[in-house]
């Protein structure tokens, strides 16, 4: 149900969670400083504990105050990247939960690059938690629509029109002086270390597997019909009969999500396009293995698609 502002303060610093508006995706906010608040983001979203969360905030100084160990690197990344799509991994002051960080030695910190939240966390102390405001594994929302959807309406949700950006922010930590991306996003490994140079710093960026966050599942994001990827070449009558055997089920409207030639417009439009097939009845979502996906601007939306897919390329 949609709410003000002020209504949003109240809740959250009431234990309730709230829907929060993000460039990158909606989050299902939880006030850090209560631990009924973190809890009740586990059990709306069904999340199990071993998925850490990521704490927002609206300033840097907020942002060190929950860390450690905020090194050079860090501060670089902040002041070129925040407002923005890019989570940092540092290492955790002794106050937050360790629900939030499921027990890590570390936590995950951005500030949002969207007017409304940020006018909400500049009235809050310390910072949300917030994961995407769907229901664990499945797509995130990137609408207020979407979460009034995900939750049957019964989550207070702040209306901050569609996201911007439309996948999850990029997750980066350091490790031994070293940049490691642990989810691929906007900010690519690239972009990272051109930052860094231009400080300066002459770091190696690259991509990983947490190996501290098993957040990073084989399944996820999934829409509620499967979603398969074919290469370009294939049209869907050659294929139907070895797809039907595979499932057992007989598909009948099929749905072909062409990605836009920008990645930028892909991104924008990855989940909203997944959430509108299924409310437009189709039975599977064929998905187009563009020639570009291995290029390091579209990693972040094949991230999503890999662990989206109910089956790979057939
Ligand atoms: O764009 C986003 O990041 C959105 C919006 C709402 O800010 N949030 C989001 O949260 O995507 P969530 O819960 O869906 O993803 C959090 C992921 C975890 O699954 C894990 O991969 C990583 O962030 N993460 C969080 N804390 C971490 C930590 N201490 N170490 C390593 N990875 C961490
Ligand atoms: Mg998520």
């Amino acid at each position: 149900m949609k709410v003000d502002l002020n209504q949003a303060r109240a809740a959250l610093l009431n234990g309730e969670v709230v829907g929060i508006p993000t460039e990158t995706v909606y989050g299902l906010g939880g006030w850090i400083e209560s631990a009924q608040g973190i809890q009740k983001i586990f059990s709306t979203k069904e999340r199990p504990f071993f998925d850490p969360l990521i704490v927002h905030v609206d300033t840097i100084k907020k942002a060190q105050e929950l860390t450690t160990q905020w090194t050079k690197i860090h501060e670089v990344l902040a002041q070129a990247c925040w407002p923005g799509p890019l989570t940092l991994i540092a290492k955790k002051a002794p106050h937050i939960d360790s629900y939030i960080t499921s027990g890590l030695d570390s936590v995950g910190i951005r500030i949002p690059n969207h007017p409304l939240t940020l006018q909400l966390l500049s009235v809050i102390s310390g910072g949300v938690a917030a994961p995407s405001a769907n229901k664990f594994k499945k797509t995130s929302p990137t609408s207020f629509e979407h979460v009034e959807d995900e939750f049957s309406g019964e989550v207070k949700v702040l209306d901050g029109g569609p996201s911007d950006i439309g996948i999850e922010s990029t997750v980066a930590g350091v490790e031994d002086g070293k940049v490691l991306i642990y989810r691929p996003g906007f900010y690519t490994a690239g972009k990272l270390k051109e930052i860094l140079s231009q400080h300066g710093l002459n770091v190696e960026v690259g991509y990983a597997e947490s190996p501290v966050a098993p957040g990073q599942l084989k399944h996820h994001y999934m829409p509620k019909i499967p979603l398969i990827i074919i290469s370009p070449e294939m049209q869907w009558e050659e294929i139907q009969t070895k797809i039907e055997l595979q499932f057992n089920k007989k598909f009948t409207n099929p749905a072909l999500w062409i990605q836009p030639t920008n990645p930028l417009s892909a991104s924008r439009e990855l989940y909203q396009s997944m959430r509108s097939f299924v409310d437009l009845g189709h039975d599977i979502i064929l998905c187009v293995r563009n020639k570009e996906f291995h290029e390091e601007d579209w990693k972040g939306i094949w991230n999503r698609l890999d662990k989206a897919k109910t089956l790979g390329l057939i």
